[in-house]
């Protein structure tokens, strides 16, 4: 089931979230948070550091398994996962490198290490609250339009809108991975909780592709119909056409 909360701005929605998740640590000081990259959720993260040293916070017993990560990419490269990880949540947060999961993308495309992080978010306990944002063409993490509801992480290939999208981080399309590494949309419906971000009219087609009609795999944040508790975060623009 989804709810939707529609916001003035980025600046209340992503404040709406970063209180959301404030209180799940307070209440449950190693709760296991999914985290999203993108630059969606970054303002978000900056308003929970804030409220985190604000309060002095535990965050010493926190688990983080990020959603996705580029295949092909060393780790130090600026644009890994595990680098825009470790720059937006990580340090901001003050959390030990080691709290901090990223799926790890085998060198040749293979599934070898991939299943098993899965087994690893469950060993965790299981992810208490699930943060998404979406892309152009209604990806979440990187499930491309027809992948499978019930897929596990997995390596999925990225479409060339999404790459292109993605380019403005590189120096051009060229130098953005083809393949990726992503938790699966099963993965992502097993999260106790989820809030997906959306802001602007560049995400106002996605979000009625996710809402407006049944689920369908070609539009993969349409599966979030399929979650026991969802919440879309909207601006104005990216709700108007829903
Ligand atoms: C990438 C990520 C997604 C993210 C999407 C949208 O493709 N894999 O998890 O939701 O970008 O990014 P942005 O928030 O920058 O629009």
């Amino acid at each position: 089931m989804v709810k939707v909360k529609i916001l003035p701005d980025k600046v209340n929605a992503s404040e709406e979230v970063a209180q959301t998740l404030h209180d799940l640590i307070v209440e449950k000081p190693n709760a296991v948070i999914g985290v999203a990259t993108g630059s969606t959720p970054e303002l978000a993260y900056e308003l929970l550091a804030e409220k985190i040293k604000e309060h002095n916070t535990d965050v010493s017993q926190l688990q983080f398994f990020a959603l996705d990560e580029y295949i092909g990419l060393p780790w130090d490269h600026p644009e890994s996962y595990h680098a825009v990880i470790n720059r937006t949540v990580t340090v901001p947060l003050g959390v030990e490198p080691s709290q901090v999961h990223v799926p790890e993308a085998p060198d040749d495309a293979t599934e070898g290490p991939v299943r098993y992080y899965d087994e690893h978010i469950e060993a965790a306990g299981g992810i208490d609250l699930q943060l998404l944002g979406i892309g152009r063409n209604g990806h979440i993490g990187f499930n491309e339009p027809g992948t499978p509801f019930d897929a596990p992480t997995h390596v999925g290939r990225l479409t060339d809108m999404t790459r292109q999208d993605n380019s403005r981080f590189f120096d051009s399309v060229d130098e953005v991975p083809p393949l990726a590494v992503t938790q699966g949309i099963g993965t992502i419906l097993k999260s106790r909780k989820a809030i997906l971000m959306a802001f602007g009219e560049a995400k106002a087609d996605a979000i009625r592709d996710s809402l407006a009609q049944p689920p369908a795999e070609d539009r993969p944040g349409s599966g979030l119909q399929l979650h026991s508790d969802c919440v879309f975060y909207l601006d104005e623009a990216a709700a108007a056409k829903v």
